[in-house]
């Protein structure tokens, strides 16, 4: 299994130097160095009672504390049973054998993902990118990636919108290292949950409705906003991208859907962690007083008891670069 298991960075964000001539076999146009232990602290910040990344330019408002890694491994244990699959579009094609085949995996989270990937596919290499201490690569997806043109077969965004302002920007550099055939997959989240009969959520649900309200202004000070809709119209702009699939899948929030009880009930427990994982930012924001806050997240559980049929949609596209 060829993974990284050391935690690396490629300098300081904005510090990336220009490849040296090609004239090598390597995949990348730049040294990892590995971190030291002693330099640990000086990545992260407490604030409040909770632990956040420090360094870079990332928007990223959640904490990176044992809270948000157990919801991000339910998230991923979800995706792989609600899917029945660690991926959507044609991977086991543009990872066939007979090549040196290598990934990348954006904003990696506890390399969950990149770990089952790598055991299913053992003769392919699997960079996970992310800015904070539990993988495998610190890198920024606002900088340009250390990898040469058109040397990976394999682009991996899941669930990276909090991650990135300019997504535009960040096709232009998937599309620089991505061979030609190469393959991006894109996964996001709707910014709102919904009612699966259409039925307006402000009405049936609306404590939750009015915290994602909250939630998305928030967001949108930090310059971040909703690109679940918009990566389709992102990759067709680029013109770099073809055969570009996209699908809608509904996932319960709650164990309400026979045959998806499983998969509801840690959605329902991912939205109820996030609520909390988001609160400071709505907090420093002033966008909630604390109690209004509590208030609004007991509502949110009250609502997904009650109030069968919510929803959150799940965004898949995936691309091939031409
Ligand atoms: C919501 S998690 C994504 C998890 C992962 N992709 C998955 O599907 O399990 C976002 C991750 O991106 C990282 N991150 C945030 N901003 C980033 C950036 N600018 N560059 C790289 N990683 C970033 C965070 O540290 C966090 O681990």
């Amino acid at each position: 299994m060829a993974i990284d298991l050391h935690v690396y960075s490629n300098g300081p964000p904005g510090t990336h130097q220009e490849p040296p001539d090609e004239d090598n076999m390597s995949d990348s146009s730049s040294e990892l160095v590995e971190i030291d232990n002693a330099e640990f602290p000086s990545f992260f910040e407490e604030r409040g009672d909770r632990l956040f990344h420090s360094h870079g330019r990332s928007p990223y408002p959640l904490p990176i504390d044992a809270d948000e890694q157990h919801r991000l491994n339910r998230q991923h244990a979800l995706l792989r049973g609600f899917l029945d699959n660690h991926y959507v579009g044609p991977v086991t094609e543009v990872l066939r054998p007979g090549a040196r085949r290598h990934v990348i995996d954006l904003c990696t989270g506890t390399g969950r993902w990149v770990m089952d990937m790598a055991a299913i596919f053992p003769h392919v290499h699997f960079d996970g990118c992310d800015i904070d201490n539990v993988t495998f690569e610190m890198h920024d997806i606002a900088d340009r990636f250390r990898h040469r043109n058109g040397t990976v077969d394999f682009v991996h965004a899941r669930d990276i919108s909090l991650c990135v302002r300019n997504y535009p920007a960040l096709i232009r550099e998937v599309a620089r290292v991505l061979r030609p055939g190469g393959l991006f997959v894109s996964c996001e989240w709707d910014s709102y949950p919904c009612m699966i009969d259409g039925t307006g959520l402000g009405s049936r649900a609306p404590r939750t409705h009015h915290y994602f309200s909250l939630i998305n202004s928030a967001l949108h000070t930090l310059g971040v906003r909703s690109i679940a809709g918009n990566v389709p119209r992102f990759l067709e702009q680029s013109h770099v991208f073809t055969d570009i699939q996209c699908a809608r899948f509904t996932v319960p929030v709650g164990p309400w859907q026979g045959g998806l009880e499983r998969t509801g009930e840690r959605l329902m427990t991912n939205v109820l962690v996030y609520a909390q994982s988001i609160l400071p930012l709505l907090l420093e924001g002033e966008f909630v007083s604390r109690r209004d806050a509590v208030g609004l997240i007991e509502g949110i559980g009250d609502e997904i008891d009650n109030v069968p049929g919510i929803v959150l949609v799940y965004n898949t596209v995936h691309a091939r670069r031409i």
